[in-house]
């Protein structure tokens, strides 16, 4: 079975995902793994939860017909009201992991009691934040602050991770934070590890700056991780649903390695999912 072991697909909205990639990579060494970037639909973060739905659905089944033996929804907003529905799609022979911003470990980790958490409006009202606001904040009587500004995602799309307008936005949104007492800044979306050199530059160690890679690659290794896998070095396929040549430069900036990026094709009844939610 040497070679032909099946990929392990990996989707965000855009780039973002690529920040998780990396945590499956070093988590994952030897595996394949299959990155797909709905560039042609991002952002989601501002959509409906049906809208975010559909087009998450169309893209894991996109991975699934490649022959990917299940997928990482390496997306907050994704994740954020799709899961169960996913799960139930796909059951168990395609199996999901989804992930959750990390307040957890900025509740456990925080002084002030005050953490914030960046992430899209999508996330923020989001039944998995919910949840972890009340089994760990609440109870911890830690108080969390939300923010989001409508221009990062595409700023970070766009190439510019470290721009002037990114700064200022930064400055808008996280100096109220900061005023407010925030130790913890939670990166509630895939999309802002990026982030982290402007936080660090206009903020310095002012936040603790938390996001879940680590955690989705560890839950990653043991719902999909194979003993079996033949030691061989690991290898990534990127796709995206927009237009390859100009998402090529912005990933291979984002990964920092020189990458070919191909179009994802979607099939005819994927197409209709994606009209259905087009405006
Ligand atoms: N990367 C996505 C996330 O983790 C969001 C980007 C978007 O708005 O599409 O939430």
């Amino acid at each position: 079975m040497s070679g032909q072991t099946p990929p392990i697909g990996v989707f965000d909205s855009g780039m973002g995902g690529l920040s998780v990639l990396a945590e499956l990579r070093r988590a994952l060494p030897n595996e394949k793994f299959m990155y797909l970037a709905d560039t042609a639909h991002v952002p989601y973060g501002e959509r409906s939860e049906a809208q975010v739905r559909s087009l998450t659905a169309a893209c894991l089944d996109w991975l699934r017909d490649q022959g990917c033996r299940g997928a990482v929804v390496a997306c907050n907003t994704a994740s954020a009201f799709s899961l169960d529905f996913l799960r139930r799609r796909y059951g168990p022979a395609f199996p999901i992991v989804g992930l959750v911003p990390a307040l957890k470990p900025a509740v456990a980790a925080t002084r002030s009691k005050v953490v914030a958490v960046l992430a899209t409006p999508v996330t923020l009202r989001g039944e998995k934040l919910a949840e972890v606001i009340a089994q760990f904040a609440a109870p911890a009587g830690v108080k969390v602050l939300k923010l989001s500004h409508p221009e990062l995602v595409p700023l970070i799309e766009a190439g510019q991770a470290d721009s002037p307008r990114v700064r200022d936005i930064l400055r808008e949104v996280l100096m109220p934070a900061q005023r407010a007492g925030a130790d913890q800044l939670v990166l509630g979306c895939t999309h802002f590890p990026f982030l982290a050199g402007a936080i660090r530059s206009e903020f310095g160690d002012a936040f603790a700056l938390l996001d879940s890679g680590a955690a989705v690659a560890r839950r990653t290794q043991h719902v999909l991780g194979r003993e079996d896998v033949p030691s061989s070095r690991e290898e990534v396929n990127y796709f995206v649903t927009g237009d390859p040549a100009q998402a090529a430069p912005v990933m291979a900036t984002l990964l920092g390695e020189a990458v070919q990026v191909e179009q994802a094709h979607i099939g005819a009844s994927d197409e209709q999912a994606f009209q259905q939610v087009a405006q």
